[in-house]
Parts: C-alpha cells; structure tokens; sequence
C-alpha cells in the first residue's frame, strides 16, 4: 500500500520511518510531502492508494472528490478530530475515513494545566524579566488554584484527565456532562448554568459540534465569575473569539489560555516570525498580557506520537486486510 503523507514536519518522518521498521507493517511504503492538504495540493494523490492528512488540513468537499479521482481509496486521519472532512462526500464516493481516536488523553489535560499555571503565575512574563535582569514582582501575582473550583466542560477521556490532575490540586471539581463518567466519584455533576457561576476555572474539554458551536458567547460569559481562568484546548470554534476579547477588553477574565483558535487553520505548524499577521483576532489575542496562547500543540508528547503512529499504521494494516475497526468513521 503506497500511502502519501501530506503536511509532514520532521518530527512526523522521524516517527513514522521508525515505525515502519516492524515486520508487520512491511507491505506499507509511504512518501513524506510538506504541503498540506487542500483542494490544491489533493491532485498530488494520484498513483497512491492512501493518503494521510491531519487536523489543520482542509478536506472539504472538493478536497475528497479530487482525491476519488486520482483513485484514493482510504483516508487515514493521524488525529483524532475530524471537524475538518466532509465525511459525506467521503462515503458517498467510496472513500474509508480511519483515525486515532484516542492516544493520550493525558498529554492535552496536562497542557491544559500548563496553560492555567504559565497565565495565572506569568511565567511567560518572568522567564523573560529574569533574562533581563529583572527581578521583580510588580504585575505577576497569580492566585491559589487550591480550594478553589474547577468547572470541566466535558469529561470524557481528555475531560477526565484534567478533572484528575485538578482533584490533584486540591481543588473542588464540577461538571457539565449528558454522560457522567463514572471514574469520576470526586467530580459533582452540575447543570451549565451553576458551572458558569461558581467555576474559578473552566476548561473545555467537548468536541466541537453545531449544537456546541460558539457555546462560550457574550451571554455565557455574562454568567462567569469575574476574575475567571478560561482554558481552551479542545476547538476554536467552541468559543466567540470577538465575544471573548470584549469580554477579556471588560476585565472579565483574570488569565485565558488558548491551544486552538477559530483561524488557526493556514498558520497553525508554520514559522511565520518573519511576517506580519494578517489576522487581525490573532494579533488582538496576542496583545492581551494575560492572554497565553500555544499552537495547537496539546497533543505533542513523545507518548502521543507514538500511539498515533501505531493506531494509523495499524489502520492501514485493518484496511488492507478487510479488518472491520472502531477507528472506521
Ligand atoms: P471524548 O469523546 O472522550 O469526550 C468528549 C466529551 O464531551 C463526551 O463525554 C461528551 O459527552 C462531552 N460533550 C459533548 N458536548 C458537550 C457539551 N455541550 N457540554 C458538555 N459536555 C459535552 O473526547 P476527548 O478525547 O476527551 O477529546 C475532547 C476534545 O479535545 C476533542 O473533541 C478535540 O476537539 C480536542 N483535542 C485537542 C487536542 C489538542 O492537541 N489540543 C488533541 C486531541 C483532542
């Protein structure tokens, strides 16, 4: 199976020429390209038999039918949201969509940590004053996390994860979730509005659907606390990114962390440090000092990149083979 892996790093190559070592994987030949995939880029299919795509890529409509005519059979998606592919188009024309469910539910939660601690406790601030010779305080008082509440949004694998590593914390942890994991016992159920309410942290952890499109709004962050934690890892298009810089501009938040963006797609993965943004919510988020964002990078772990090449590799293998897989969208 020749397989054509659009939008590698060199982190992606390194994984996947390692594990293509095994035995098992013997009849799989892939060929490593930089250029995303994108209605442009999708004729570069042909003579494949697979292609391998990732989250920031575009497989829209016109995407898949290009794909189907340069003869492209499976799509293996080396992530876990599929926000980005029209699936329709892909099973109306014949096309397998596999991806990698779960890899490390731990890797995105403890990003998620690791944004709440750098924007509450501006470490991002005093790692550069203290390059700078300067040592002092002014404008870096955080606050205490212990005893205080957080509200998780979503508590499936990723969800669960954080709410463990805030139980960890000391804190009081609450939920808001149609499904109650029962792995949580110290997590108190609650409906949405009682989270926006009594939550001194929240952190979304729900995939992004029609009906959770824009679930944080002027109206939801209406209902918070003022001096909130907010903390996206999930998808950008949960949160009303205008809503949330007036909300930010008005003082509402004490700290916000964001690891996805509602245009995060065209830039997220590139080096653009020698240009000017374009986008004008990126740069307005990035001049706020108690904004922190990363590039969609929760997923990053040596772990994670690991169990991702494992599961796409063994979905080629389950394809090749006819094995019926959960991983089948
Ligand atoms: P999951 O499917 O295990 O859990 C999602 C949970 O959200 C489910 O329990 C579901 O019932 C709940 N949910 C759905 N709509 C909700 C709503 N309106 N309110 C409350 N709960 C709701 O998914 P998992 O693996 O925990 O991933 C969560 C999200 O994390 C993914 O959808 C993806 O967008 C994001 N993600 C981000 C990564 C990153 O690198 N930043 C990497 C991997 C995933």
């Amino acid at each position: 199976m020749k397989i054509l892996f659009f939008g590698t790093k060199s982190y992606d190559r390194e994984f996947f020429k390692e594990g293509l070592q095994d035995e098992k994987y013997k009849e799989i030949e892939i060929k490593f390209i930089e250029p995303n995939l994108t209605p442009e880029t999708a004729e570069l299919a042909h003579g494949y038999d697979a292609v391998c795509a990732f989250v920031n890529m575009d497989l829209c409509t016109r995407t898949i039918q290009i794909l189907h005519e340069a003869g492209i059979k499976l799509i293996l998606m080396r992530c876990a949201g599929f926000n980005n592919v029209d699936l329709k188009e892909a099973k109306k024309l014949g096309i397998q969509v596999m991806r990698v469910p779960s890899y490390s539910p731990e890797a995105v939660a403890e990003h998620a940590m690791a944004l709440v601690l750098t924007a509450n406790r501006h470490m991002h601030k005093a790692y550069i004053r203290g390059r700078e010779n300067d040592f002092s305080l002014a404008g870096l008082m955080g606050i205490n996390l212990y005893q205080k509440t957080a509200g998780i949004i979503g508590t499936g694998k990723i969800g669960a994860a954080f709410a463990r590593i805030c139980h960890g914390f000391g804190m009081n942890v609450i939920a808001v979730d149609a499904y109650h994991n029962p792995t949580l016992d110290f997590v108190k159920y609650v409906d949405m509005d009682t989270l926006l309410k009594e939550s001194d942290l929240i952190s979304l952890h729900c995939p992004m659907t029609e009906e959770n499109h824009h679930m944080i709004n002027e109206k939801t962050i209406a209902k918070m606390k003022d001096g909130v934690i907010l903390v996206n890892t999930s998808r950008g298009g949960l949160i009303n990114t205008e809503d949330l810089i007036q909300g930010i501009r008005n003082g509402k938040f004490f700290a916000v962390g964001l690891d996805v963006y509602e245009e995060e797609t065209g830039f997220v993965y590139e080096d653009m440090s020698d240009q000017i943004l374009n986008r004008s919510t990126m740069a307005r988020l990035l001049s706020f000092p108690n904004v922190m964002v990363t590039s969609h990078q929760g997923f990053f772990t040596r772990e994670a990149l690991d169990a991702i090449r494992r599961t796409t590799l063994d979905n080629a293998v389950d394809f090749m083979k006819g094995t019926e897989s959960p991983n089948t969208l």
